[in-house]
C-alpha cells in the first residue's frame, strides 16, 4: 500500500504544521477543523508560515501556492472518504479521540490507515473504538512539526507490520528519521526528557544553582544547544506539568512527579514565553 491522500483531523498547533509538512512534501492534504472560525485562523497560520519562508528565500512564491494548492479545509469529515493516511490531531483527550476513531472508521476506505499524534495517551485504547486495530498507530511529531526531524512510529500490540511499513516510508517521505516507540506512557522521547527537566527544576528549587548556571552548564559541559530551564520556557511550563502528571498518572514512577515549584509557576500563570514570564523574563 502506497500513502497518496492525506486526511488530517485538528488544524491548531500541530494538526496545522502536519498538514503544512505533508502538502510541502507533495502529499494532497484535507485538513478538519471543528468549525469555520477555527479552519480559517489553522489554515491562516499555514499561509503566513509559508510567506515567512518566501521573504527569507527558503521557499519560491510557486512553492508557497503548489503547498497551498495540495491543502483542502473542510468541517466535514466525509470529506476523509478517499484518504490513505488519516493523522487526528485533536485536543489531549481520551473520549473525543475514541469518538473520531469510530467516526474515520465508518468514513474512510477499509486499508487505510488511522493515525494519533497523542503524547501521553494509551493508543490501544483508541484502535479498540475502530473494526481495524491493526491499522492503528501514533505518528508522534515534534513541534513545530514541519522543522523537527524526528516521527516517533508508535506500535501497539495490535498494530501489523505492514501498517509499521508503510507508516515509516511515509515518515522517511516527509524528511523525518522515524524511530519505533511502543504504547506506552511518554513513547521514547518524553520518556527521557520529563525526568530530565524536572530535576532540572528542582536543582534550582534546592537552590543547589542559579537559573542561569544551570542553563550554562548543561549547554557548555553537555553541548546541548538550549539549557533545560529555557528549553521549558519554549514549549510551556503548563506543557512539562501536564504531561508529567499524565505520565506519572500511569506509571506511578517518582521521576515524573512535578516540583512544587513548577506547579505553583503554572498556578502564577507564569507558562514560559507565550505569557512573557517564565524562568526567565521576556517582556
Ligand atoms: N503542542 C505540542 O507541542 C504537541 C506535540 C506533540 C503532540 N501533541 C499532541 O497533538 C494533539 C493536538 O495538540 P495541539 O497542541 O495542536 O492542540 P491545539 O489545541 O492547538 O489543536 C487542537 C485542535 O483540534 C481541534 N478539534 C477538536 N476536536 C475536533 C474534531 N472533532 N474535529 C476536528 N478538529 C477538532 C480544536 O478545535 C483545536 O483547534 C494533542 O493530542 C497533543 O497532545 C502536541
Amino acid at each position: 500500500m502506497e500513502i497518496k491522500k492525506v486526511g488530517v483531523v485538528g488544524c491548531g498547533v500541530m494538526g496545522s504544521g502536519i498538514a503544512q509538512l505533508c502538502a510541502q512534501s507533495g502529499y494532497q492534504v484535507v485538513v478538519s477543523e471543528i468549525n469555520d472560525e477555527l479552519l480559517n485562523k489553522g489554515l491562516a497560520s499555514i499561509e503566513k508560515i509559508l510567506a515567512r519562508g518566501v521573504e527569507k528565500g527558503r521557499l519560491s512564491q510557486q512553492d508557497k501556492d503548489a503547498t497551498l494548492g495540495r491543502i483542502k479545509g473542510t468541517t466535514n469529515t466525509k470529506d476523509f472518504s478517499d484518504r490513505d493516511l488519516m493523522i487526528e490531531v485533536a485536543i489531549e483527550s481520551m473520549d473525543l479521540k475514541k469518538k473520531i476513531f469510530a467516526e474515520l472508521d465508518e468514513i474512510c476506505p477499509k486499508d487505510a490507515i488511522l493515525a494519533t499524534n497523542t503524547s501521553c495517551l494509551s493508543i490501544i485504547d483508541m484502535a479498540v473504538s475502530t473494526r481495524r486495530p491493526d491499522k492503528v498507530l501514533g505518528l508522534h511529531f515534534f513541534n513545530p512539526a514541519p522543522v523537527m526531524k524526528l516521527l516517533e512510529i508508535v506500535r501497539t500490540i495490535a498494530t501489523s507490520d505492514e501498517t509499521i511499513e508503510v507508516s515509516k516510508k511515509f515518515g522517511e517521505s516527509v524528511g523525518k528519521t522515524t524511530v519505533i516507540a511502543p504504547d506506552k506512557p511518554g513513547f521514547i522521547v518524553n520518556r527521557l526528557w520529563i525526568p530530565y527537566e524536572l530535576h532540572a527544576i528542582r536543582l534550582l528549587e534546592d537552590g543547589v544553582a542559579s537559573r542561569e548556571d544551570i542553563d550554562n552548564a548543561v549547554m557548555m559541559g553537555l553541548n546541548y544547544p538550549m539549557g533545560p530551564l529555557a528549553l521549558v520556557d519554549l514549549t510551556g511550563l503548563d506543557v512539562l506539568l501536564f504531561v508529567a502528571n499524565a505520565i506519572y498518572e500511569r506509571l506511578k514512577d517518582p521521576r515524573y512527579i512535578p516540583p512544587t515549584l513548577l506547579e505553583k509557576m503554572v498556578a502564577a500563570g507564569w507558562l514560559g514565553r507565550k505569557t512573557g514570564k517564565g524562568f526567565y523574563d521576556y517582556k
